[in-house]
């Protein structure tokens, strides 16, 4: 699969020739998670991952980001102080897909995990649900003489209920001037936990449907 990965003259900019590094270390998780993905369909007949996207963050959101930490905006700082340089998102059909991933991940030989938070579990209080992973990607091919190390990568995990979710509430956060901003904040709490009901439900019927399907292969 071919990923779109925006770059401009700004990022070029600011990270320099780390940029070589994010990148590459982006595409070659991305293309792991191809295999896995293509593993777990020709295994199973179901593909954990109803979709998946890559970024660099841009120049302007990393300096903002950098300043606001105290730190110099550094192409050094940018990967290395850092954790969401490179960020990659993958959208999973079901909430036990997303766990299935993750523990996939953690299986990768060689990959370096710095940090797990489940906001899946423990939703922020605003309804935000997502699994979140810091990690380092292996690379095959490190240049010599490269002042930095392998970058880190920030992986998003989440259901398209809970991305639905993440996507309006992004939107709507940077439309400040929206009144009865409460009683907005009250209104996505409660889609997101109708949507964490939804989750559930979904993966009944699935769980159901499987639990047919091997009903009518004994009959046979
Ligand atoms: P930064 O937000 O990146 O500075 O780091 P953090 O330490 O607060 O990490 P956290 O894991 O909470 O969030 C990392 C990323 O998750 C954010 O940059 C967003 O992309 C996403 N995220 C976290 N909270 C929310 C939220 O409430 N709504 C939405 N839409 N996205 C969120
Ligand atoms: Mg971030």
């Amino acid at each position: 699969m071919d990923y779109l990965i925006e770059i401009t003259q700004k990022e070029r900019m600011l990270y320099g020739e780390n940029l070589i590094l994010l990148e590459g270390s982006m595409r070659e998780f991305l293309s792991c998670m191809d295999m896995i993905r293509k593993y777990q369909k020709e295994t199973s007949g179901w593909d954990p991952v109803a979709s998946c996207s890559a970024r660099i963050k841009k120049a302007d959101s990393m300096t903002e980001k950098l300043k606001r930490n105290g730190l110099v905006p550094t192409s050094y700082n940018a990967i290395h102080e850092v954790y969401d340089a490179a960020g990659v998102r993958l959208i999973c059909p079901l909430i036990e897909d997303v766990y299935l991933i993750v523990s996939l991940i953690r299986q990768i030989p060689g990959i370096t995990i710095r940090k797990e938070k489940d906001y899946i579990s423990h939703p922020k209080p605003n309804g935000y649900r997502s699994y979140h992973m810091i990690l380092q990607f292996p690379l095959r091919f490190l240049p010599a003489g490269f002042a930095c190390d392998v970058p880190w990568l920030e992986i998003q995990l989440r259901t398209i209920a809970m991305d639905c979710w993440a996507s309006i509430e992004h939107q709507l956060k940077y439309k400040k001037d929206i009144s009865n901003s409460e009683l907005m904040q009250q209104e996505l709490k409660r889609c997101s936990d109708e949507i964490a009901s939804t989750d559930l439900s979904l993966s009944t019927l699935r769980e159901l449907i499987a639990a047919s399907e091997q009903g009518k292969e004994k009959e046979v």
